[in-house]
């Protein structure tokens, strides 16, 4: 009697906790419906946009009106501003293919949210120290500069910061032209010139990297989470990767860099990459955030600001601040509110707290704290641990999410993080990181299938072939956030034959590539 009494009263118990976090976890499991109203609703606000109309869409020119025709050639610097860190490139682009010579250097928290000027010095110090280690000092090879924040451009080496976004917050820089900035920063440190041609988003210099591979790739794609943490779980990440043992052996972390450049094989190269800058310096960890955004290209008749009738022009949609004016709050759940409300920008990129990594862990721990509140998880308490902020770090997500893993392994990871727990509530956990980078991937998608079929109609076509060219580590390395996005795509955007390519270096080798276009177009010796 008293047994079965028990064994009811439990499973009761179970059940109730499972309504519970159906209830907590449907506000982000996301109809088709919903799904299509958020394309049309980017449908709407890439057109305002396009028309210079109040929009939460900036659809900002950026004056390149070509991708690469293979046919560039040439030695080109470029300069990567504003993922996890910075980097400085040499680019030959030349018959055999495209060779790259970079060097990584760590961008200090305090620098990014310092003052303009420390920032800019510190950009040109680093340039300096490129220039001599690679036997350029005096040379001043046009240079494409990728730097990943809202420019209003009016000419290909003319861009305005309209704002920061992703963690930097350097002063005086907003309203300013970087080219500028740069030149100035150039002139306090009495540095070589630098012959600066072309001003490039990331998102612009991952759909050129592609395109000049494949002709039809009219579309850029960044979906970045940060990279950060203990060597432990980074090692895990790469698991799978025969080099690893080699690495470790190696040891020094920081030489990983140079180690790793011309390797053949891009994403774990760039994972390396970002791995070695996480340890920064001292071997100090080191994060800092990044984003999402897209890019494509758009009949020049379409777009307001910019003279001209025909021919097409890439267009930066800076689509993180998509529902910035409000109008994804019917999809907003009290977890992103939370979310948006603790960043240093509040109100601001709400469609990229919603999707990119910098902030997943966080919209993570928010619902697995009410989920606490309740009793449904951790026995009801609230641990110092789970109310530390930004301790569930985004790849978190990806590890927990991992297909290999076992339930016990889930546990594991999460006990590392100094949360004690049962296999219930490892499982749930689970099904929070589940139900928070499905909404992701499938906003996403969304956003790519307003894209593609905005590209199709412009063109009248029945059907549309096209290739997206994407970057950025959630996209790569999240074992579903990929397959989700293109699923979305297929079923939001029917008539679309969507390809998705990952880029290689696309903001440096993109950035030349501009560079390389520019030249050709201009018919200047580059070589
Ligand atoms: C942020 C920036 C945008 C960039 C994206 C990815 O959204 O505003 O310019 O492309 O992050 O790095």
């Amino acid at each position: 009697g008293q047994g079965v009494a028990m064994v009811t009263a439990v499973a009761a118990r179970l059940a109730a906790h499972r309504c519970l976090l159906e209830e907590t976890l449907a506000p982000f499991r996301l109809t088709r419906e919903q799904l299509a109203a958020v394309q049309a609703q980017m449908r709407e606000a890439m057109a305002k946009g396009l028309q210079g109309e109040a929009s939460s869409l900036r659809m900002l020119p950026t004056y390149i009106r070509d991708t690469p025709d293979g046919s560039e050639r040439g030695d080109f610097l470029a300069l990567d501003l504003g993922g996890t860190n910075f980097r400085v490139l040499l680019v030959r682009v030349a018959t055999g293919g495209v060779q790259i010579t970079s060097q990584i250097y760590s961008i200090p928290e305090c620098v990014a949210q310092g003052s303009g000027q420390q920032l800019f010095d510190h950009i040109v110090d680093c340039i300096v120290d490129f220039q001599e280690k690679q036997g350029l000092s005096g040379q001043s090879l046009p240079l494409g500069f990728t730097f990943s924040f809202p420019c209003m451009q009016l000419g290909l080496d003319q861009g305005i910061l309209l704002n920061w976004t992703k963690g930097f917050n350097a002063s005086d820089c907003e309203g300013q032209d970087v080219v500028c900035l740069l030149r100035e920063a150039i002139g306090r440190r009495q540095a070589v010139e630098l012959n600066v041609v072309a001003i490039v988003n990331d998102t612009v210099g991952t759909m050129m990297s592609c395109g000049y591979e494949d002709p039809h790739c009219e579309v850029g794609l960044i979906v970045e989470l940060e990279v950060c943490g203990s060597l432990e779980g980074d090692w895990e990440l790469l698991e799978h990767s025969v080099w690893h043992r080699e690495m470790l052996e190696r040891g020094r972390p920081r030489l990983l860099c140079e180690l790793t450049t011309g390797w053949s094989n891009s994403r774990v190269q760039q994972t390396c990459l970002e791995l070695a800058v996480c340890w920064g310096e001292e071997g100090k960890a080191f994060t800092q955030g990044t984003g999402t955004n897209a890019c494509y290209m758009e009949e020049l008749r379409n777009v307001a600001s910019v003279a001209g009738d025909s021919g097409h022009m890439c267009i930066n949609m800076e689509w993180g601040a998509f529902g910035d004016d409000g109008s994804l709050s019917m999809l907003s759940t009290c977890f992103d509110a939370s979310v948006d409300q603790a960043s240093i920008n509040p109100g601001k990129q709400r469609f990229e707290k919603m999707i990119s990594g910098m902030y997943l862990g966080e919209i993570v721990r928010h619902t697995l704290l009410h989920l606490t509140s309740l009793g449904v998880l951790f026995r009801g308490q609230q641990t110092q641990r789970l109310q530390t902020r930004d301790i569930f770090k985004t790849k978190f997500l990806s590890e927990i999410e991992s297909d290999s893993l076992a339930l016990r392994q889930v546990r594991a990871i999460l006990e590392d993080l100094g949360l004690s727990l049962t296999s219930d509530d490892a499982l749930m956990v689970l099904e929070v990181c589940q139900a928070v980078s499905q909404r992701a991937a499938q906003l996403c998608g969304a956003g790519v299938a307003a894209v593609v079929e905005k590209i199709r109609e412009n063109r009248g076509l029945e059907e549309l072939t096209v290739s997206v060219g994407v970057d950025g580590t959630l996209y790569k390395l999240h074992p579903h956030f990929s397959s989700l996005v293109a699923a979305t795509v297929r079923e939001l955007a029917p008539r679309c034959v969507v390809t998705f390519l990952q880029s290689e270096d696309g903001s440096g080798k993109g950035a030349a590539l501009v560079t390389a276009v520019a030249c050709r177009l201009a018919q200047m010796t580059c070589v």
